[in-house]
């Protein structure tokens, strides 16, 4: 089956789960979007209201702040695929339980191995987890790791950024490098490493204050 159709299976069947109670207060399932073949994809938490309402990630506050750390680093939605742990939205915008983690991990798994990107990154603690258990997102933060054959790097989530501005030059920091650290991995995996618009995203780094949060 080809990473398309694999997608759109799993896009199916997550419309209609009930593995979860998270199904029971869903609107909208948010199975993810993106090129089936992006090179480069991003591992949320899950839909917050907004998400929810639309069946899309990352389109309220954190999803705008998100848009601003792509385009820094050169990117933009169209050539990232954007994901998250738990397709349904957890009531209250609480942290997803391990028992729907769980459920909820072979999509996850599925969409990953149709998609094969170059690296991962993931935003915030819970995803970070699935990789890293029991780490701390202070000292890993922006480290690329390989992670049994796959490139690993975990972020600070976008929200967590929102909320605590100490934590925005780190999260801008971190996404400055992902142009380099994306070669690095193209490089290890026998891609084709491709120029990067990298003084750029190193200048807008540079100078902070030039983003605009809302
Ligand atoms: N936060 C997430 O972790 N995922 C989304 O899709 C939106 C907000
Ligand atoms: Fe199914 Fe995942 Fe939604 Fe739970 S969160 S109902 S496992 S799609």
């Amino acid at each position: 089956m080809s990473a398309a159709a694999t997608l759109d299976r799993i896009a199916r069947e997550v419309s209609v789960c009930t593995k979860c109670a998270l199904h029971e207060s869903r609107k909208k399932a948010v199975t993810g979007e993106g090129p089936a073949d992006a090179e480069i994809m991003f591992i949320g938490e899950g839909p917050g209201f907004h998400e929810n309402e639309q069946g899309r990630p990352f389109v309220g506050a954190a999803g705008r702040f998100l848009d601003q750390l792509l385009q820094q680093a050169g990117l933009t939605r169209s050539n990232v695929f954007i994901a998250n742990v738990v397709k349904c939205r957890p009531p209250a915008n609480r942290d997803p339980q391990p028992d729907e983690l769980t459920a909820c991990r072979e999509y996850l798994d599925d969409q990953i191995e149709a998609i094969n990107p170059s690296i991962i990154v993931t935003l915030g603690r819970i995803s970070m987890g699935r990789y890293f258990p029991g780490a701390k997102i202070t000292s890993v933060h922006g480290q690329m790791q390989n992670i049994e054959g796959r490139f690993i790097i975990p972020m600070y989530h976008p929200a967590a950024a929102l909320h605590q501005p100490a934590l925005r030059p780190s999260i801008m920091a971190d996404f400055a490098k992902l142009p380099d650290q994306l070669n690095e991995a193209r490089a290890a995996l026998g891609r084709p490493v491709v120029e990067t618009k990298k003084n750029s995203a190193v200048q807008k780094t540079e100078t902070p204050q030039q983003l605009s949060l809302f």
